[in-house]
């Protein structure tokens, strides 16, 4: 498997531009409903399997913390087998919470079930501060108490436990993924009923709610801005199996698009995508919706730029923003594209400019003026998204692109040059020789 075996290891992409993408290719599982599903086996006395599982380096992460936090976890195939074998450790250290800010959501399942935790803070990431505050603002409305120090943060529950409360977790960007989800695996345990208003409503949110309600927890509402929960009900493990990346299936359909191509997603959800298949629709593109595919055709290739604006599910994704971007650079005429969760995910830009886009940022918007003839460069990767972006942008540019640091998209995608190569593109994964 690519990447997961060597974190280290610096790898580059070699791409040939040019070449459409034909055909269809299979979805992997979510990342982003993987991570916090294995953080909720905490919660769970006893083994249970998570089926479908990406392997990527974030899960890899994933459980490296949960073998620091007594729970160990084997691969059987697509599976993983979850077996917790101690409850006694609390504390998830540093050298592992900064590889990945999703270490995270292990600080409400630890509290709730081990009654302590101690978990580093994150930090941030190339894309902006990424605050926790939520987190813990949602924790401590439960009765944890929570405090900081040497980085990390140190939380206990009185000895009355935790109890349901009603909670706003609105912040200044919106609504919070992992903090509704750490919140809601916390409140499984609280005795009470609780309440998260302005809760995040991304597909990851219901999927961990199903999840857990499989495993006995009464959770209603998940997938609206309300969400209830009724805690201390007894959790069992049962074995669940995850839906499609709709970020990676996003970005496949990217690639046909802007490859001027015709790409079919298997295995995906397109009710996760609305906006994806509205913004396509709008630019020129022809889809085809399945009730598990999703194909765009691009063949007829002139495409009107549209102005796009990120925003909290179901609007558009800011996790396909650096790719919608690299697309709007083949579109006639300019567009205009905002970022209204992280305002300042755009370290693609002077990227994308290397390879002859013409951008234009201001604060959280970025205008691009299309259609660009790009030409090969050697381009750096700086985080997940932002590497997807350039690997399109090479799919397209004259020349042999090389994409730098794809350790970043082995974060995220499953195998990414293979899917692409199915699918016609010119793309080999080789070590860099320039790396230090
Ligand atoms: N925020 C706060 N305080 C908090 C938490 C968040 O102010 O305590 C702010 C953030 O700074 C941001 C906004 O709220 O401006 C939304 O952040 P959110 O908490 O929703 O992000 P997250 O849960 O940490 C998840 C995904 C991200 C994705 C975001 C937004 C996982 C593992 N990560 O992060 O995915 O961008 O939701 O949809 O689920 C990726 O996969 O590339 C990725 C970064």
């Amino acid at each position: 498997m690519a990447g997961c075996e060597n974190p280290g290891s610096m790898d580059c992409f070699l791409l040939q531009g040019g070449r459409r993408l034909q055909g269809q290719v299979m979805a992997s599982g979510s990342k982003n409903a993987s991570l916090p599903i294995l953080a909720a086996s905490l919660l769970l006395d006893g083994a249970w399997q998570l089926q479908k599982v990406p392997r990527l380096r974030d899960v890899a992460t994933m459980q490296d913390l949960l073998s620091a936090l007594g729970v160990q976890s084997q691969w059987r195939a697509e599976a993983m087998e979850i077996q917790p074998q101690s409850s006694e450790p609390t504390e998830a250290p540093y050298d592992i919470v900064r590889r990945m800010r999703a270490s995270i959501c292990v600080l409400g399942p630890l509290l709730a079930k081990r009654g302590s935790a101690r978990v580093s803070l994150p930090g941030g990431c190339v894309f902006g501060a990424r605050p926790v505050d939520l987190h813990v603002r949602g924790l401590q409305a439960l009765g944890a108490k929570i405090e900081q120090e040497g980085g990390d943060l140190v939380a206990t529950v009185p000895p009355s436990g935790l109890r349901g409360v009603a909670i706003d977790l609105r912040s200044a960007y919106g609504s919070t993924v992992l903090g509704t989800i750490n919140v809601m695996m916390a409140a499984c345990l609280a005795r009470g009923e609780t309440v998260i208003g302005s809760a995040a409503r991304e597909p990851e949110v219901v999927e961990v709610a199903s999840f857990l309600r499989a495993c006995g927890a009464k959770i209603e509402g998940a997938g609206e801005d309300r969400i209830h929960i009724e805690g201390g009900h007894a959790l069992r493990p049962v074995s669940w199996a995850l839906s499609a990346d709709r970020m990676e299936t996003g970005t496949l359909l990217l690639a046909g698009a802007i490859t001027r191509g015709q790409v079919r997603v298997l295995g995906c959800r397109p009710q996760d995508l609305q906006s994806l298949q509205s913004m396509l629709l709008a630019v020129g593109c022809r889809l085809q919706v399945g009730t598990d595919w999703l194909e765009v055709d691009a063949r007829d290739g002139s495409w009107s730029a549209v102005d796009v604006e990120t925003g909290v599910y179901p609007g558009f994704p800011t996790d396909l923003q650096a790719q919608w971007m690299a697309f709007a650079t083949q579109m006639e005429g300019r567009s205009r594209i905002v970022e209204k969760i992280y305002p300042e995910r755009f370290m693609h830009v002077p990227e994308l400019q290397r390879l002859g886009a013409r951008l234009n940022r201001q604060g959280n918007q970025v205008q691009v003026q299309g259609p660009a003839r790009l030409t090969a460069a050697p381009v750096l990767a700086s985080d997940l998204r932002a590497s997807a972006c350039l690997v399109l942008a090479g799919l397209v540019a004259r020349g042999t692109t090389c994409v730098r640091r794809v350790y970043h998209l082995d974060r995220g995608y499953v195998a990414l040059e293979e899917k692409l190569s199915a699918l016609g593109a010119k793309v080999v994964r080789q070590r860099d020789a320039q790396a230090p």
